[in-house]
């Protein structure tokens, strides 16, 4: 049985470096600041930026109107834009073969003084490859992860001719090299949503998350499922290190209901979809089905106080362009389905044909540690 590779993984694989500073591995570019102020903490999250004048050649610097300079996010008070030439890099340095995390924020903040954020698009690369296009960038987020391929990674703007390419931040945090096993130095993903399921915390990040990803929060909406949350600590799973806040709030749905995750997007997009179980009670059987498009159906338990994880283990295209996953409980099932977190990706194809063969038979894959 596959699975049995990643549980080999999961008890072999060696606990992250407890000794490390928890900022090591963090760069954290304020982008258009003025470089005679140095370095400084971000009040919002201890976490110390710097100007951007070492790493990237070119553009111009801004700050972004007035009106927009305080009760933000500091980075975002400045501004580098790139008026000439078509392709801008950052050049971030790297560790070749070490996993990261890189993240581009946009905000517009009208620093041109032409308020016309609405109409300004332009592409992001991860150094040769396509990554993300930003639209109308009053406050854009883009995330991808990757393995680095040399020592240094370019983070690129492309102008697409609709308007000039900018950036407030640019952030790369390092990953224990356990963490997402789907990526190498031949795929890379980029980051399309991340719930902290049944929370109403709008963003937790660092110190929370070790790793400075960001968790948005996600209520249960309405009657048809209700918000649960446990006092006590949830075991984290090397492979995925969800903090233990985020999984200590979660959604069920209602009665014997079903839970439902659905999205549409007829683009070539390929998803890679993770579900992060954990129950707060072991008293009752909680069993279901998780079913993803005609990928098939596991039965999941959520372990008790634990982060089991479910994926699709091969990235996946909806031939309709609708996805939709549905958690259905079993007939022995004493409690309805519930879900704590999920986090949606999309396949940064690098640019070899041979990388992706087809063939395999799609299929939901489970991460669990080993349980009865
Ligand atoms: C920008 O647009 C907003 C409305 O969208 C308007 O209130 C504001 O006055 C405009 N600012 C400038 C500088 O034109
Ligand atoms: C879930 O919690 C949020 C805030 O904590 C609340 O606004 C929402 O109504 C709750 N949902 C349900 C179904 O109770
Ligand atoms: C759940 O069951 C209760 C009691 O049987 C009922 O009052 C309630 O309307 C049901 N809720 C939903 C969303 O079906
Ligand atoms: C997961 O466990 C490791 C090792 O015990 C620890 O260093 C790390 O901070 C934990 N991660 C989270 C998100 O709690
Ligand atoms: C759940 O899946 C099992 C096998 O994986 C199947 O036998 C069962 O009928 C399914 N139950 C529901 C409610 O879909």
């Amino acid at each position: 049985m596959a699975p049995l590779l990643f549980f080999a993984v999961f008890l072999f694989g060696t606990a992250l470096d407890g000794a490390v500073g928890q900022e090591d591995g963090f760069l954290s570019i304020d982008c258009g600041m003025d470089p005679n102020y140095g370095s400084y903490k971000n009040p919002d999250d201890g976490i110390v930026y710097e100007p951007d004048g070492q790493y990237v050649d070119g553009g111009e610097n801004h700050m972004v109107a007035p009106e927009h300079q305080s009760g933000t996010f500091r980075p975002y008070s400045t501004v580098r834009s790139f008026p000439s030439g078509v392709r801008n890099c950052y050049a971030l340095p790297t560790v070749a073969g070490a996993k990261y995390l890189v993240r581009v924020r946009s905000a517009y903040g009208n620093y041109d003084g032409k308020n016309s954020s609405s109409t300004i698009q332009f592409d992001l690369y991860l150094g040769v490859n396509y990554w993300a296009t930003v639209k109308d960038p009053w406050n854009e987020f883009h995330e991808a992860l990757f393995v680095a391929w040399a020592s240094w990674v370019p983070v690129c703007l492309l102008n697409t001719g609709r308007g000039t390419p900018f950036a407030s931040s640019v952030v790369l945090r390092r990953l224990s090299s356990e963490l997402y096993p789907v990526i190498n130095a031949k795929q890379s993903m980029r980051m399309i949503s991340r719930k902290n399921v049944g929370s109403d915390i709008s963003t937790l990040s660092y110190p929370y998350d070790r790793y400075d990803r960001h968790w948005w929060g996600q209520i249960a909406p309405d009657p048809t499922c209700k918000n649960l949350s446990t006092a006590s600590t949830i075991k984290n799973n090397s492979m995925f290190s969800v903090p233990s806040p985020v999984m200590q709030t979660a959604v069920e749905a209602a009665n014997k209901s079903s839970l439902r995750i659905k999205w549409e997007n007829s683009a070539p997009i390929e998803y890679k979809v993770f579900m992060h179980f954990a129950d707060f009670q072991n008293s009752q059987l909680r069993q279901f089905n998780v079913s993803f498009n005609e990928l098939g159906s596991y039965q999941v338990s959520p372990p008790y106080l634990d982060n089991g994880v479910l994926s699709n283990s091969q990235w996946y295209k909806a031939p309709g362009g609708v996805y939709t996953i549905t958690l259905e409980p079993t007939a022995e099932s004493k409690l309805p389905p519930m879900l704590n977190a999920y986090e949606i990706y999309a396949l940064i194809s690098h640019d070899d044909p041979m990388t992706f063969p087809r063939d395999c038979k799609y299929s939901l894959y489970i991460y669990f540690r080993i349980s009865v």
